[in-house]
């Protein structure tokens, strides 16, 4: 049985529909990367997954259970927990207090300073921070907080938002090489990201999502494939799917 199993999945904003044919499967313990066009749909496709946009159409299963009509605290409480596009961070509180506010979607109410404690070991960045107010902290830092509160409800599958937006190549290295250290400990993700050559160097799976349609699915090997990659992202080739 999958950990995710997404199937003729539909969704939109009132009478506009943007997601026609979302499906995506994900095993435990695995890094599956999303692309994809501006306005593709590839942010209301997590967020229908997390429950935040409802779905019009389709079936999500996590862990063998269905979680379409659920609401979002319910989702992250069983273990599916989404870090949206810009951080979403509350830049008026501090490190420690932005970290506290991830054990709310915890299973377990035990164990609550171990889990913040375990997370920030993950981020010595932050360590130094605890105490300061999280506006404060760089675009990089902010991001790895925003990662870090997500992991604190400690989740068996992460979804990503384009963690390397506005981060510059060093920092964007720093963010990822802590999501391979998170997929070690056996979390999956699902990271979603504009640029296809970044997330297929960490992932095994790339789904290729254009006007609202998953595509395409790439293997690590065919980022070598200009042509391929051009094909399936731009939609100039056949759908490979
Ligand atoms: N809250 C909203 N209300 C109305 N329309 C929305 C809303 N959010 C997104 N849309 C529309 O849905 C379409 C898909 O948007 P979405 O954010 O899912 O795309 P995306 O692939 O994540 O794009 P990007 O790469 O720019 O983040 C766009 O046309 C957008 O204008
Ligand atoms: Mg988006």
């Amino acid at each position: 049985m999958s950990l995710l199993n997404v199937k003729d999945l539909q969704a939109g904003y009132g009478k506009v529909q943007v997601l026609f044919n979302g499906h995506i499967k994900v095993e435990p313990g695995e890094l599956v990367g999303i692309v994809g066009p501006n306005g593709a749909g590839k942010s209301t496709f997590l967020g229908a997954i997390a429950g935040a946009v409802k779905a019009s159409h389709g079936t999500i299963e996590f862990g063998g259970e269905s979680i379409r009509s659920k609401n979002p605290e319910d989702i992250v409480r069983l273990g599916l927990a989404l870090v949206p596009e810009g951080r979403a961070i509350f830049t008026d509180l501090t490190v420690n207090e932005n970290l506290r506010l991830g054990l709310t979607g915890r299973r377990e109410k035990s164990g609550a300073q171990k889990a913040i404690e375990e997370v920030i070991d993950l981020f010595p960045v932050l360590t130094t921070h605890r105490s300061h107010q999280a506006g404060l902290l760089s675009g990089g830092q902010q991001q790895q907080l925003a990662i870090a509160r997500a992991l604190v409800s400690e989740p068996k599958l992460l979804m990503l938002d384009e963690p390397s937006l506005g981060l510059s190549p060093t920092v964007i290295q720093d963010v990822f090489g802590v999501l391979n250290r998170i997929q070690d400990q056996g979390t999956a993700i699902i990271v979603v990201e504009q640029r296809a050559h970044l997330v297929m160097s960490i992932a095994a799976r790339t789904l290729v999502i254009r006007e609202g349609h998953v595509r395409a699915t790439l293997l690590r090997e065919d980022a070598q494939d200009e042509a391929r990659l051009a094909a399936a992202y731009f939609g100039t080739g056949e759908d490979l799917e």
